[in-house]
């Protein structure tokens, strides 16, 4: 199964997916990393050849932007289109053209604490416990249907830099597990609801 993924930085998202695909423990193959930020890191970790950039500030719109990269994309050929730390808001257009195969890694429990700085607004909630979401991508910001979550204990002593780095910790060994789902065809989209194995998430 042939893999997307959009990242806007870092790129360690995209690392435990390459990690796991060395490893033997994702049976899949990353076709293009696509990102609006033509100098971030996570572009070098793939061979020139699978890299698609370009500023959304050299197109005319947003619109005009994502049409270009979801050429690229498509052109690509993937199965699945992951987000794993794109920090770019996706049009309706875009999401709509890969709807029930895009998924999106995010750094908090959801429902709580869509879009950006959340482990600050987890500390400042006074939550007990923080976490990371994996689900799918609709039009409405970090609101599909949850795919999977895992739970990250807060601490008295806990900032928003080392709550961050224990969740991505966690961020690393969720997406690869859900992404052994979805390449093995056990994982669907169906009423804005996430399907694993026939039965509802
Ligand atoms: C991750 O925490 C991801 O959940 C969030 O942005 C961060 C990206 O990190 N959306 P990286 O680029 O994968 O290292």
């Amino acid at each position: 199964p042939r893999l997307a993924v959009l990242c806007s930085g870092r790129g360690s998202n995209l690392d435990a997916i390459l990690s796991a695909i060395s490893a033997g423990t994702l049976d899949a193959e990353v076709v293009g990393v696509f990102s609006d930020k033509p100098a971030c890191t996570a572009l070098q970790h793939v061979a020139p050849e699978l890299r698609w950039s370009a500023k959304p500030g050299d197109f005319p719109n947003r619109a005009s932007f994502e049409q270009a990269m979801g050429d690229a994309i498509a052109a690509a050929r993937p199965d699945w289109i992951v987000c794993a730390g794109y920090m770019r808001i996706l049009g309706n257009a875009f999401v709509e053209r890969f709807r029930g195969r895009m998924l999106n890694v995010h750094p908090s429990l959801l429902p709580r604490h869509r879009g950006l700085d959340t482990h600050r607004h987890a500390l400042e909630a006074g939550d007990r416990e923080h976490g990371a979401s994996i689900h799918f991508v609709i039009p409405e910001l970090d609101a599909g249907a949850v795919i999977a979550q895992v739970a990250v204990p807060m601490q008295a002593t806990d900032t928003p830099q080392t709550l961050a780095a224990r969740v991505l910790v966690q961020e690393h060994l969720l997406l690869p597990e859900v992404l052994r789902w979805a390449v093995a065809g056990r994982l669907h989209e169906r009423d804005s609801t996430a399907i694993l194995d026939g039965h509802t998430l």
